[in-house]
């Protein structure tokens, strides 16, 4: 069940709009920075109160990347693996990051701190590797400071 002030807040942004359904992301993104991911049951709550099919609001919640729909760790590290971060070095930063964590893609450690996903293009192509840890970028990351990164967060 949504909460009064989950639902205000998706309201608040319907109303910036012509129709209620485009606020769809806007609500996952609500929900979601409340309770760490989206379960089913929040689907069928926002599909509700947007009065959309569960059906449509998963299609949105599953082809938008920044939106989980399993648990997540605290902290999510999307780590770019387009072209040019793969030139770049993409791929030991990876290995790197799979041997300090030990998780892979899509999973999360076992004291839930992180989770590590790919992700398309960071838009920094020209700073390649590059990574995002919370909405936080960082660009010509080398193997050498991820410590550093990683120990930003608890
Ligand atoms: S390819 Fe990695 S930031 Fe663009």
């Amino acid at each position: 069940m949504l909460s009064n002030e989950e639902i205000q807040d998706i309201d608040h942004e319907a109303a910036k709009l012509p129709y209620k359904q485009a606020a769809v992301i806007e609500a996952l993104k609500i929900v979601q920075q409340r309770r760490g991911w989206i379960n089913d049951e929040s689907v069928r709550d926002i599909a509700e109160c947007l009065e959309m099919s569960p059906a449509e609001v998963d299609s949105v919640a599953t082809f938008y990347n920044l939106i989980f729909r399993k648990p997540v760790g605290r902290h999510v590290i999307l780590l770019c693996d387009s072209i040019s971060c793969y030139v770049m070095g993409y791929k030991n930063i990876y290995e790197a990051l799979q041997q300090k964590l030990k998780i892979k893609f899509g999973e999360t450690t076992a004291d839930h701190r992180f989770t590590l996903l790919p992700n398309a293009c960071l838009g920094c192509c020209d700073h390649a590797p590059a990574l995002m840890i919370n909405g936080n970028l960082y660009k010509d990351i080398s193997i050498e400071a991820l410590d550093s990164i990683l120990s930003e967060y608890n």
